[in-house]
């Protein structure tokens, strides 16, 4: 199977940020913005899913999100996912199927973490799914600078820079 393929099976679209997505699901109810913390703007659905595709010539631009960010791997090479931590820790987990080389098929963005992700370099696809909750919303998008992110996170900044695109 070929990228373009998954990409045309599963009606994948490019991504703003990078990658290829179609949202798989919803939550049909949600919680008010008067019972979620403040830094929501809004009422937002109970949960939502997506599945996301990389490509050699594609990668998720740094970023974090204010819910809690679970990845699932499905099929394909593996992704490095670099978190970069609040208290100046970076973090690079391999996702992937080969769990006695370390990889993981799952893995969590707590809220609050910049996150990017982009195949192992010699890789051809990976098919990811990703789930939120309380569910994605733009508002609580925030796009990673690399020069600040480089200034708190130097020891990360080579793979920062190959993560940002301004
Ligand atoms: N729309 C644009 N990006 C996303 C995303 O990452 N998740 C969901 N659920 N919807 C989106």
């Amino acid at each position: 199977m070929t990228a373009g393929e998954i990409i045309s099976m599963l009606r994948l679209e490019a991504h703003p940020e990078g990658g290829y997505f179609t949202e798989t699901y919803r939550s049909g109810e949600s919680v008010a913005r008067a019972h979620l913390p403040s830094r929501y703007g809004g009422n937002r659905p109970f949960g939502t899913a997506i599945y996301y595709l990389l490509t050699p010539d594609s990668f998720s631009s740094m970023h974090r999100l204010s819910s809690d960010e679970i990845f699932h791997f499905y099929l394909g090479d593996p992704v490095e996912l670099l978190e970069l931590h609040p208290d100046g820790r970076g973090e690079i987990i391999l996702l992937g199927s080969g769990l006695a080389k370390g990889m993981a098929p799952q893995a969590v963005v707590p809220a609050g973490v910049w996150q990017g992700a982009r195949l192992v370099p010699g890789g051809t696809y990976a098919l990811l799914g990703t789930t939120v909750a309380p569910g994605f919303d733009f508002g609580d998008f925030e796009i990673g600078v690399r020069a600040a992110l480089i200034e708190r996170h130097s020891s990360s900044a080579e793979l920062i820079t190959a993560l940002t695109r301004e």
